[in-house]
């Protein structure tokens, strides 16, 4: 695969490494350490710090350091995004076995194999996906990754969530994505960048009212596991990033599916949500909640 430009692991940096703060600021593509300019390499980003955290290699020093900050105070992280995406991609194939071929992917990430994209087209080839993330960083890695696939069928769309019209009225989105027809609209790992101000419940209740009857919202949310001081410590890791990670509850988690159905096992921690095999004993050591709910 080839992205858009390289991350620091990928020029093998280190002993040798680019300074990160002046990467970007030239304009000689090839120049050592050249990253688009809209590419800020000395906050932490979210997308960043997951990928770092997923064993990914499009992070740099600043998203690193972050990570570091959530390993040290909650060792099982790494264990944990995986569990989340792992339920991404088991919520997509349920969704699209039940027959829904219209995905919109908010909070998209930095997308890797078994992207929504992936899991959807195994069932349905044909399958309709729109991605969105306010980062700049993920549009590019989109893209690349998306460069040969059909206009027709999806969409990058660089846009907020905290305006979700912007979103449920983008032409790009609906050049791709037919509203009369249902839609799973995913907000995975997203809605803890929501500050409590931010309202997320009436984030959902936006998209909610937009979808047409037969179509889904699927949500995976981080919890602080019963443990708010080692809760709080992990988060301080993006204290300094470009969005903050506030936990929720269960009865918060579950209150985000209003005016929805939510489908069996309910809102769960993420590994219980339909395993495939025996769910680990430890699944309460996974500290995200997540659920599937459906309009009726
Ligand atoms: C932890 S990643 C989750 C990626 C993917 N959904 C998954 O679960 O594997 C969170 C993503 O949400 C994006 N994000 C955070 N706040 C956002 C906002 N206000 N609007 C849109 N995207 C946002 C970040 O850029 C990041 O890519």
């Amino acid at each position: 695969m080839t992205f858009g430009y390289a991350g620091p692991h990928d020029r093998g940096e280190g002993e040798a490494g680019v300074d990160e703060s002046t990467a970007g600021l030239g304009d000689d593509p090839l120049a050592p350490g050249w990253v688009p300019p809209e590419i800020d390499t000395t906050k932490a980003h979210p997308a960043r710090i997951y990928d770092c955290l997923l064993g990914g290699k499009d992070h740099f020093d600043v998203d690193r350091q972050a990570a570091e900050v959530v390993i040290k105070a909650l060792p099982g992280a790494r264990d944990m995004v995986r569990e989340n995406r792992a339920f991404l991609g088991r919520a997509v194939r349920h969704l699209a076995e039940s027959g829904i071929t219209q995905f919109l992917d908010v909070g998209t990430g930095i997308p890797g194999p078994g992207n929504t994209g992936d899991v959807a087209r195994a069932v349905h080839p044909d399958a309709r996906v729109v991605y969105v993330d306010y980062d700049p960083v993920v549009a590019v890695h989109s893209r690349a990754l998306l460069a040969g696939a059909d206009p027709a069928l999806t969409a990058i769309v660089v846009a907020d969530v905290r305006d979700p019209l912007s979103i449920l009225h983008h032409p790009a989105v609906h050049e791709v994505l037919d509203f009369d027809q249902p839609i799973a609209v995913l907000m995975v790992a997203l809605l803890h960048f929501i500050k409590p101000e931010e309202d997320a419940h009436g984030i959902v209740t936006t998209f909610r009212t937009a979808l047409p009857p037969g179509s889904a919202v699927v949500i995976s949310h981080g919890t602080d596991g019963g443990d708010p001081e080692t809760s709080a410590e992990a988060r301080k890791g993006w204290d300094n990033a470009t969005s903050q990670f506030t936990v929720r509850d269960r009865t918060d988690i579950t209150a985000l599916f209003d005016g929805l159905d939510l489908i069996p096992p309910g809102v769960v921690n993420v590994p219980l949500w339909r395993p495939d095999g025996p769910a680990r004993e430890d699944w309460a050591a996974i500290w995200f909640d997540g659920g599937v709910g459906l309009k009726r």
